[in-house]
């Protein structure tokens, strides 16, 4: 398997990803990215992410995770991202010349396994898109070395809100959730990784959330907010969930900005949480 290429994995019975892979969810997945990298980077040590480490991280995407991680195992670990969206694995392959110790895999990773057992599983933004989350953590945590790590980040959406309260966020961020819980997804997993950790059987769990605060002159949440409304309008489309006409996103992202302005608002951008343990 080559850092360079993707290696096909058998794809039968997948999902598919409510955001897709048009070239303004590839833009917003960065930048996206952009923001949590630190947050990710503190969240993957605290886990204990080390040197030398073999890494499995689950839902790559454009292989942001995979990459930092590949930082944290160095020259002598190894990194394996997986994902079941060619377009977007395609970019990450082609991000991949200066990490030879990561490689991407396509395949589903409900059924993915590797024939060697990993050090650590990772995995940033996927159980959150995963109705059958648990089934997907015991069915990797049996692929785990005994005293291997677990360690998932997600958003916990419930935690963003701007202060003082602007009632266009909170409109918008409503009908995030329930396109997202329409989807199967779990909006508020953040806040839920640490007992569904434990419920997939792994010892000494722990779990921090780190949550940025943005003001009112910060266009990055409104921007990245509105990106996502944007990337779930076909499935909000083809489900029957109605835009409606104030919160479309062509215009939403200036409106927002200005009434966060106009309120001297801060955004609590959702908090990452990150939750680890190790196999018994
Ligand atoms: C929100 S993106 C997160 C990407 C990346 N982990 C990050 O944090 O930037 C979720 C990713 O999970 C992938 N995904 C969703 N369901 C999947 C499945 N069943 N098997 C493999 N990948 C999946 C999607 O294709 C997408 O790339």
């Amino acid at each position: 398997m080559q850092a360079q290429s993707v290696a096909k994995g058998r794809l039968g019975n997948t999902t598919k990803y409510s955001l897709g892979s048009e070239d303004h969810e590839i833009a917003r997945l960065d930048a996206q990215a952009a923001l949590l990298d630190r947050a990710t980077v503190m969240l993957l040590r605290a886990g204990g992410i080390r040197r030398g480490m073999r890494v499995l991280d689950l839902g790559t995407g454009l292989g942001h995770v995979a990459f930092a991680a590949g930082d944290l195992v160095g020259a002598e670990g190894r990194v394996v991202g997986i994902d079941n969206t060619s377009r977007l694995l395609g970019v990450a392959v082609g991000r991949a010349s200066s990490y030879p110790q990561v490689c991407f895999v396509e395949g589903d990773v409900r059924t993915w396994r590797s024939e060697e057992p990993f050090d650590a599983v990772i995995g940033r933004l996927i159980l959150f898109h995963l109705p059958d989350r648990l089934a997907v953590l015991r069915h990797h945590v049996a692929a785990l070395r005994p005293g291997g790590l677990v360690v998932a980040l997600d958003f916990d959406l419930g935690s963003i809100r701007a202060e003082p309260p602007v009632p266009l966020v909170d409109e918008a961020v409503e009908w995030t959730n329930a396109t997202f819980l329409s989807a199967g997804a779990c909006p508020t997993i953040g806040a839920r990784l640490a007992p569904l950790l434990a419920e997939a059987g792994l010892a000494d769990v722990q779990s921090i959330g780190i949550q940025e605060y943005m003001g009112p002159d910060d266009p990055r949440g409104a921007r990245i907010l509105c990106g996502v409304m944007r990337s779930l309008a076909p499935h909000a489309a083809a489900a029957g969930i109605a835009v409606p006409e104030h919160l479309h996103y062509d215009t939403l992202e200036e409106r927002l900005a200005a009434a966060m302005r106009a309120s001297g608002s801060a955004l609590l951008f959702p908090a990452l949480s990150g939750a680890w343990g190790r196999r018994r």
